[in-house]
């Protein structure tokens, strides 16, 4: 059973996702990190982004495999790694390349298949798990998804300027949505929650409401 979860950044997803997953019982799939584990694995065996054919032949020639929290690519721990800034800045020659998203899109539905899931990932609900059982898009205003992006950038000890925060943001916003391939687009059956003004916890909680709800009615257990 797939509950897909996709909304814009600065909506709180992964956390939220993850701690829907705890709560339900299910695995969680992190998407956006086997997108990270392409982009890592190019930059650190030297193959050139403006090559999609090569970048394509890596993408299918890896071995990505979730241990926990762990992502492993071709048996090495490349957890710390997918998340450096440089990664973050090179994803979309990896994101906005059609076939590479097949492949991967192909690695989650087989994952999937084998035990209960909440999948997060802008293309979960549309592309990836069109049957899912629940589908969820989680969204906030301009204004708080800034705040928590920005309270981030505070934790982590860097400098916040909140204008540029904003305008960052409709950057981000703009590029996500005029996407080629991959596009952020709330599926038509999925449920919108709005997490403005919410706790963590009061989302967590809503969703796993809606969750047991679903499950009650269509009488699906996990
Ligand atoms: O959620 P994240 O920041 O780890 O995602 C990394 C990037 O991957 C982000 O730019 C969006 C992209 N992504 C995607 O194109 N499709 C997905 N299913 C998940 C993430």
């Amino acid at each position: 059973m797939v509950i897909a979860i996709d909304g814009p950044a600065g909506a709180g997803k992964s956390t939220v996702t993850r701690r829907l997953a705890q709560r339900l019982g299910f695995a969680f799939l992190d998407t956006g990190a086997m997108y990270r584990a392409v982009t890592w694995a190019a930059i650190d065996r030297g193959v050139q982004f403006d090559d999609g054919d090569a970048l394509l032949a890596l993408a299918q020639a890896i071995d990505i495999r979730f241990d926990g929290e762990s992502v492993f690519v071709d048996g090495v721990d490349a957890s710390v790694q997918i998340r450096d800034p440089l990664v973050t800045r090179s994803i979309v020659h990896v994101a906005d390349h059609a076939e590479i998203r097949s492949r991967l899109v192909g690695l989650q539905r087989q994952i999937a298949s084998t035990g209960n899931f909440v999948c997060e990932g802008r293309d979960q609900g549309t592309i990836a798990f069109p049957d899912a059982f629940l589908k969820i898009f989680l969204t906030a205003s301009p204004q708080f998804r800034a705040i928590r992006r920005a309270d981030q950038m505070k934790a982590a000890g860097q400098y916040v300027d909140f204008d540029q925060v904003i305008a960052d943001q409709k950057i981000r916003d703009q590029q996500d949505v005029n996407r080629p391939v991959g596009k952020l687009v709330r599926a038509a059956d999925a449920v919108e929650v709005d997490t403005d003004n919410k706790s963590i916890d009061q989302v967590v909680a809503e969703l796993v409401q809606l969750a047991e709800s679903r499950i009650k009615t269509t009488g699906q257990g996990s």
